[in-house]
């Protein structure tokens, strides 16, 4: 194993499209509620939208040779872009605006590490590296992941990093986590 760590610039995150289509079929495969809600979502109805609406985006990839074996994708977006939609549902707001100071928003949004690349420490370096950049905004105060239901084991890794749960949202499809 010979793994490395790259930023994949906006014109080429099609490296990341079976990664994506990855964590989605992962997603899909722990939920217990509503579980359906996964199958109209992929690469190009959630990766793509979200690069184009976000203000900036961060593609941290690793790979193993030449194989790209996991993502995180993190952006920076104003926060009412969480106001009444994700992906392809309608929901409510994903959290208080009120809470939130400024008008926009971090988020690690997307994180996948291939099956067999799991608990080596690769997902902590994307981690440290997503936080970083994100950390780089120094006016964004607000950092938050959206973690959907079933996925206990990205909700421990998570807490271990220092995020909190805060609430849940679309009867408990999704758990907001945050930094603050
Ligand atoms: C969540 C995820 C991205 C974490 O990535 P990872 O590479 O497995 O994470 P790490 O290996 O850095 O850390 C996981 C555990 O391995 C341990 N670890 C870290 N370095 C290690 C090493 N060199 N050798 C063995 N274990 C190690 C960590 O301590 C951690 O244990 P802990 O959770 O008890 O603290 C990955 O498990 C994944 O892709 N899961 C499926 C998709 C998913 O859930 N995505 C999140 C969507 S919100």
């Amino acid at each position: 194993m010979n793994i490395k760590y790259e930023v994949v610039p906006e014109d080429s995150i099609g490296c990341i499209r079976d990664l994506c289509n990855g964590l989605m079929a992962y997603q899909k495969s722990v939920a217990y509620i509503h579980p359906e809600f996964f199958d109209s979502m992929c690469f190009e109805t959630r990766m793509l939208p979200a690069v184009k609406s976000s203000k900036a985006n961060y593609i941290a990839m690793a790979k193993d040779g030449d194989e790209p074996v996991g993502y995180a994708y993190s952006t920076i977006a104003p926060k009412r872009t969480y106001s009444g939609g994700f992906a392809t549902l309608q929901c409510p707001a994903f959290f208080d605006f009120d809470s939130v100071e400024g008008e926009d928003v971090g988020c690690l949004s997307q994180f996948f590490i291939k099956e067999e690349y799991r608990n080596k420490g690769i997902g902590s370096v994307m981690f440290d590296m997503s936080m970083k950049w994100l950390g780089s905004f120094k006016e964004i105060k607000d950092i938050f992941i959206f973690v959907s239901n079933g996925n206990d084991g990205a909700l421990r890794f998570y807490q271990d990093k220092g995020f909190k749960v805060s609430h849940e949202i679309l009867d408990g499809f999704i758990t907001v986590m945050r930094n603050s």
